[in-house]
């Protein structure tokens, strides 16, 4: 593995960002985290986003009284960035579908489809959902004959003359390559899924609109009076951004797309056809995420029942949230929270957890007056199976890592139980030299999920001037407060 290319979806400009984004992106900002660590800070690229246009964003703008659609995503692009930067996301390039050289690379890229005799014009007739940005077949559609995902009005009956993609004339050689883990799917339930779609056949698809439908796009290349289909464009930005930041190689190295499983279809047929048509290397894994519910119930913007990241950073702080999240990680299903859940694995594992260990043996150490060894390096990795994590985190397993993380915590504080160092100080030197570097060693190794609290630890212990190894242990408080 020499480079490392990571991308989350880009999240549609129509409203602010909900706990399904912020889960991707946490998972996106804890690989980027963890493969900077192992193959250096250079050779990992992470990207994340917006999708500005296509109707939904155009009936947002106007919904919200703007009449320059590009006034409305400036907006929200302020919002989301903010909101990223607040939650400590460590992105390496903000996509933004607006940007002239994307349009451009967009353009040049339709070009070369059109050059290798794959698209034509033809008609379609069917639903369309404004909501998903799709033309929805007979699978999309739930018993009722609607979206499953969005309200009854999104759906609109359109008949229209579009331009085609031949996804008919890829998706075998696609199957082929899923089959063969060419392109890698995780997990496995998502990958039978998308095979045994394929394997019901494939028709082409439309990918452009009539202009006079929707204005807000970039115009198809030679044809003013049709625009290109929002998700063609949105899927070029995975290879966009790279040509606008000059980092070309990167995908050739190792380049994982993260998504959720509702654009799956999107991301791992349609898109490596499009780059098979225009004869581009394809990219080596997705990893499809569940959805995560909010007590029993889908969370979606046109539901209303979306719970904000904000509530999340202002109740459990920057770590906190990261590992409520990251912890309910919906792996092969979809996973179920509430506030009550994330407030009580909070006080167990975060503030009674790793907090309440910290101040205890802190206060020990501070007490004793002795120097401690402070050295990381020493010795220590035999308590934790490092390639464990590693293979875990390969897998998308985030979810599994922190089960292994609570581990260690329940493990330590049972060693603290049982030693009772506070009733012997003077006999306790060793002991408390052993739990003070396990659990900064933990620190250390789980910093891709508690980066902040690392940093803390860094500065606390003085760990970031190397000299020093050996030296007075100050009482460390209040890593995870208790929640009021
Ligand atoms: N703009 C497209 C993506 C284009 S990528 C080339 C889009 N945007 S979105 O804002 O609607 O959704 C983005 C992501 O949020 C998707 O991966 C979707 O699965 C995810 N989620 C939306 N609701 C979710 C949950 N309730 N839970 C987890 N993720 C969910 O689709």
């Amino acid at each position: 593995m020499d480079t490392v290319y990571i991308t989350t979806p880009i999240y549609y400009a129509n409203g602010s960002p909900h706990l399904g984004h912020f889960l991707t992106t946490t998972l996106a900002d804890s690989l980027a985290r963890y493969y900077r660590n192992k193959v250096g800070e250079e050779n990992v690229f992470f990207t994340t986003g917006l999708d500005e246009h296509g109707t939904n964003v155009e009936q947002a703008a106007l919904k919200a009284g703007f009449d320059n659609t590009k006034d409305y995503v400036d907006l929200r692009f302020k919002e989301w960035k903010k909101m990223f930067e607040e939650s400590n996301i460590s992105y390496n390039y903000f996509v933004r579908t607006t940007n002239p050289k994307h349009k451009t690379f967009v353009k040049k890229f339709i070009l070369q489809l059109f050059k290798n005799k794959d698209i034509y014009k033809s008609y379609y007739s069917g639903k369309y959902c404004n909501g998903c940005e799709k033309f929805l077949t007979k699978s999309d559609l739930d018993d009722r004959g609607l979206c499953p995902l969005h309200r009854k009005d999104q759906v609109v009956e359109v008949k229209e003359e579009n331009y085609f993609f031949k996804l008919s004339k890829y998706a075998p050689q696609v199957a082929e390559l899923i089959n063969q883990n060419k392109i890698k799917i995780f997990p496995e339930n998502k990958r039978k899924e998308l095979l045994s779609r394929l394997d019901q056949g494939v028709e082409d698809i439309s990918i452009s609109r009539p202009k006079e439908k929707i204005s807000w796009g970039i115009e198809f290349p030679n044809d003013p009076n049709q625009v290109i289909y929002v998700w063609v464009e949105a899927l070029l930005n995975y290879i966009s951004s790279l040509s606008i930041n000059k980092k070309e190689y990167f995908w050739r190295g190792h380049t994982v797309h993260l998504l959720g499983k509702d654009i799956s279809w999107f991301h791992n047929v349609i898109w490596p056809s499009l780059l098979l048509s225009a004869k581009k290397n394809l990219f080596k894994e997705s990893f499809v995420h569940g959805f995560l519910n909010v007590g029993g119930q889908k969370m979606s913007k046109s539901l209303g029942n979306v719970i904000t990241p904000d509530h999340l950073l202002k109740r459990y702080g920057l770590d906190g949230s990261r590992y409520l999240i990251l912890s309910s990680l919906p792996y092969q299903n979809d996973s179920d929270v509430t506030m009550d859940y994330f407030d009580n694995k909070y006080m167990s594992i975060l503030s009674n957890g790793l907090g309440n260990l910290v101040s205890r043996v802190t206060k020990l150490c501070e007490i004793t007056k002795k120097t401690y060894n402070l050295n990381l390096t020493s010795s220590l990795q035999n308590r934790l199976d490092l390639q464990k994590i590693d293979s875990l985190v390969k897998e998308y397993r985030l979810q599994d890592v922190c089960f292994l993380f609570e581990d260690q915590i329940s493990f330590l504080d049972k060693e603290l139980q049982k030693a009772k160092p506070w009733e012997n100080l003077d006999d306790s030197y060793d002991f408390l030299q052993d739990i003070l570097l396990h659990l900064l060693f933990l620190i250390n190794t789980f910093n891709f999920i508690f980066p902040k609290t690392y940093e803390r630890i860094l500065l606390h212990f003085n760990l970031l001037s190397k000299q020093k190894t050996k030296n007075y242990v100050g009482h460390l408080t209040n890593l995870f407060p208790r929640l009021s």
